[in-house]
């Protein structure tokens, strides 16, 4: 079958695409199909941050495509033990975490896995005759997916508008407000607390100083897991590999995917060892999670990143991008860390515009929110690139401001 460029409106409308069309891409490049070259200071939403079309990853796929694309959980896997191995190692930061890992195939699905384990955890050590505890506490500006139960951790109302009745068990509170959670918590029935160290879609709003210290106290008092979203703070895109490092705790649960396989659809789901003890065979699955194909994306790419040492990179590129974006007189504040920056603009600023206009100029960002521009390049991004991007941004900025 030959696909027809020019046939449109077959895709259901669940996006309203910008007027571009990308066809390929090298490193911080995109190109589309007009020939014309875009600075992607957006990464497909923090996700390859070895930039596009890596060497290694790209060598990875080819290799293990032509030796064997997939096969079934049901059967051993060559290549999955030894990613959950290198993924335990940087939840401890270098050092062995001791915990294990689920492999599913995108960020909802790393989320949904979290969900049921801390269920089944609390369902397997219930006393008999007592109903086990199942409900999780989430914030208020939180994304965590689009399924079913994702969606109902995710605080943002406007996304569940049409889609109720949500599964119950998800209750949402202030982001840093540590009073609320400790009402929330306290009531019977809390099994988890859910939540982002830095809300990239909520506008990269990083949780206050001393809150997720605060979070992991409660939990350890009230007997509660704590699970830990870094599907787009991961990987060293804050300058550490997990944002959560940076607060000095160790979570029962995180969640990976974006940047995992550098483009290579993969999540996975990590949980201390007794928590992961909670599912026994049957109690969880996925056809296509953790197949060979992507472990081989997924190792390439974590065993680049640590060549280059991917979190340093973030934090020094970062601080330039941030020094400069603060020096543009329309950008009110700059929020982040590493290469997760949002840029606030001043009063009256129409986000959506600058986007556009940005991307005409040949800067592809985005605006998660009103008034603030997302910038997300690379970690592999170069200082003349950072530079290019910061002049298109700002004579875009002192045009609409
Ligand atoms: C923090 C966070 N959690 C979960 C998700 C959902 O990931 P996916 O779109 O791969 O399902 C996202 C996606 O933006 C995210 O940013």
């Amino acid at each position: 079958m030959t696909l027809e460029t020019s046939q449109t409106g077959t895709l259901m409308a669940t996006y309203a695409p910008a007027p571009v069309t990308f066809v390929g891409g090298r490193g911080t490049i995109l190109e589309d199909a007009a020939g014309k070259q875009y600075l992607d200071f957006l990464c497909g939403l923090a996700v390859t941050s070895l930039g596009h079309a890596h060497p290694a990853v790209a060598e990875a796929v080819e290799r293990q495509s032509k030796r064997l694309v997939h096969v079934s959980n049901l059967f051993g896997n060559e290549l999955a033990e030894p990613l959950g191995h290198a993924i335990d190692r940087l939840i401890g930061d270098g050092e062995p975490a001791g915990g294990k890992v689920f492999f599913a195939n995108s960020g909802a699905e790393a989320n949904e896995c979290a969900i049921k384990l801390a269920r089944r955890f609390f369902s397997r050590s219930a006393p008999a005759g007592t109903a086990p505890a199942f409900a999780v506490v989430s914030a208020h500006g939180s994304f965590h997916g689009r399924t079913l139960a994702t969606l109902a951790a995710t605080g943002q109302s406007e996304k569940h508008v049409g889609f109720e009745p949500l599964p119950a068990g998800f209750e949402h509170v202030g982001f840093g407000d540590v009073e609320a959670l400790e009402e929330a918590t306290s009531r019977a029935g809390t099994a988890a607390v859910l939540l982002e160290a830095i809300q990239g879609e909520g506008g990269v709003v990083p949780a206050p100083t001393g809150y997720l210290k605060a979070v992991r106290d409660l939990c350890d008092e009230r007997g509660l897991l704590l699970i830990v979203d870094e599907i787009q703070t991961g990987l060293g895109r804050t300058g550490r590999w997990f944002a959560f490092q940076r607060a000095g705790i160790q979570p029962d649960i995180v969640t990976i995917a974006k940047a995992l396989g550098n483009g290579f659809p993969i999540g996975a789901c990590w949980a201390r060892s007794e928590v992961a003890a909670a599912f026994h065979p049957g109690d969880h699955g996925s056809t296509f999670g953790g197949q060979p194909l992507a472990c081989a994306a997924a190792a390439a790419t974590l065993e680049a990143m640590e060549a280059i040492d991917a979190p340093q990179l973030a934090a020094s590129a970062g601080s330039r991008l941030a020094a400069g974006l603060a020096s543009i007189p329309a950008v009110a504040e700059v929020r982040g860390e590493g290469l997760l920056l949002g840029a606030v603009l001043a009063p009256g600023i129409d986000a959506k515009a600058v986007v556009a206009a940005a991307l005409r100029a040949g800067l592809v960002v985005n605006a998660p929110v009103a008034g603030v521009i997302r910038l997300a390049p690379p970690l592999t991004v170069s200082e003349t690139e950072i530079d290019q991007a910061l002049v298109i941004l700002g004579s875009v900025l002192e045009e609409l401001s």
